[in-house]
């Protein structure tokens, strides 16, 4: 918890590279979401209109609830009852400081050393998965995975499959699992898990009692970075976890959780004690955006759709540069902020490429840290890099022909000593 693990720890050699000055990167990690105008216009006023409103010195000036603003509990009870039909009361919904945050209550809520010194992990059905879930762990190792099934869809296209067989298994016979929890879409290979894959996971959560976290920072109905349907699932074993942070909000720090209020209440109390709760300013703000219908508005049409467009030039233009006799593979593009590339074969580690790459200009992120402390036993793992989908279209397209000229030079050279 002290010190910085997986994508953070390469964030912030990536942020001292960054801002040495000495010469300028293309960047092509950033999980910072684009500011869009549209959505900056949206916040904007929301925030000009709390300016107006006569709760404003009560909004920035009072604490409040732990489970957040009555406002906001309100406006997300009313919208997603309306949208899903779904059974949602204020006790089943908690507002946090972001989906970060969340998560931390989430996991050393329901993980961790227990009273009998068992450590409690939290299961990863399939990996690879996002790497701040070992961050937020109190406890080294507590984030468990398992290895997915590959299937190559063409010559340059694969998807990860859930193994349901062992999921199931370990669900059955590890005593240990305190709780289950995966984003959908996935961050960082932007699968989508079907919603079947989605009940199986459930059903053996409810055997085994223990709460499924759903991270849904990508998913409809916002940010709706989906490429493909989807629709969020609710019931009596999911805790549905939303943030604002990729429809333009990052800075406020809001994350949303619906989910049965025996889990809820546990989490609100660790909230109470932590951090009493998330900022009351950025809480107002989502009220209102939700309320009038603008939030889901604005990501169904400006969020999704520039996304979309960003991973179709990022996919046309690695068809067009990747060298035709490489193994390389784009995970299909089902949703999120990031493309995912896997080297078949690769003769170096993820690390090492990331390290050419930073000497001839452009930041990836290396892939192994989205497979948590398993990343050691799978050479899969320090096969594969992830590539934000924020960049400009040109730093993409010259990011790109870096990356078809090293991956070249590297599997030539393997060549050589064979
Ligand atoms: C999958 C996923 N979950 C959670 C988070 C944390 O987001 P925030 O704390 O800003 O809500 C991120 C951030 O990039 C993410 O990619």
């Amino acid at each position: 918890m002290n010190e910085k693990t997986g994508v953070r720890a390469v964030m912030s050699d990536i942020q001292e590279v960054l801002a040495g000055g000495e010469r300028s990167y293309i960047n092509l990690s950033a999980g910072n979401p684009m500011i869009l105008p549209g959505v900056s216009a949206m916040w904007k006023l929301a925030l000009a209109n709390l300016l107006d409103d006569d709760r404003f010195s009560s909004v920035i000036g009072q604490y409040g609830s732990s489970y957040g603003t009555d406002e906001l509990i309100t406006s997300v009870v009313r919208f997603f009852s309306e949208r899903y039909r779904a059974d949602i009361r204020k006790e089943n919904v908690l507002i946090t400081a972001g989906s970060q945050q969340l998560f931390f209550l989430a996991i050393n809520s329901f993980c961790g050393m227990g009273s009998g010194s068992v450590m409690k992990k939290a299961l990863i059905p399939m990996l690879p998965d996002y790497s701040g879930y070992s961050g937020a762990a109190l406890e080294r190792e507590m984030i468990e995975g398992i290895p997915p099934l590959i299937s190559a869809l063409d010559d340059h296209t694969f998807r990860y499959e859930l193994d349901r067989e062992a999921f199931l298994e370990r669900m059955r016979t590890d005593p240990c699992i305190g709780a289950v929890l995966l984003s959908r879409p996935n961050n960082p290979c932007g699968n989508i898990l079907p919603e079947e894959d989605v009940a199986f996971i459930s059903d053996a959560c409810r055997a085994a009692n223990v709460p499924l976290f759903i991270d849904s920072a990508y998913a409809p109905p916002f940010p709706a970075i989906h490429f493909i349907d989807m629709e969020p699932i609710f019931n009596d074993q999911i805790i549905h976890c939303m943030s604002l942070s990729k429809a333009g909000l990052p800075g406020e720090r809001i994350g949303i959780a619906i989910g049965p209020s025996r889990y809820i209440r546990a989490m609100e109390a660790f909230q109470s004690n932590a951090a009493i709760h998330s900022s009351r300013l950025g809480q107002y703000m989502a009220a209102s955006v939700l309320n009038d219908g603008r939030l889901a508005d604005v990501s169904l049409n400006e969020v999704r759709p520039y996304y979309r467009n960003k991973f179709m030039l990022l996919k046309e233009t690695l068809l067009c540069k990747m060298p035709e006799d490489i193994k390389w593979y784009l995970h299909q593009g089902e949703g999120s902020l990031f493309g995912w590339l896997w080297f078949e074969d690769l003769p170096v580690t993820d690390a090492a490429l990331y390290e050419y790459m930073k000497a001839d200009g452009v930041i990836i992120v290396p892939g192994s840290s989205f497979f948590h402390h398993q990343s050691r036993h799978m050479a899969h793992s320090h096969q594969c890099i992830r590539i934000s989908l924020t960049a400009a279209d040109e730093d993409i397209i010259r990011g790109i022909d870096v990356l078809a000229k090293i991956v070249k030079g590297v599997y030539e050279k393997q060549a050589e000593y064979l």
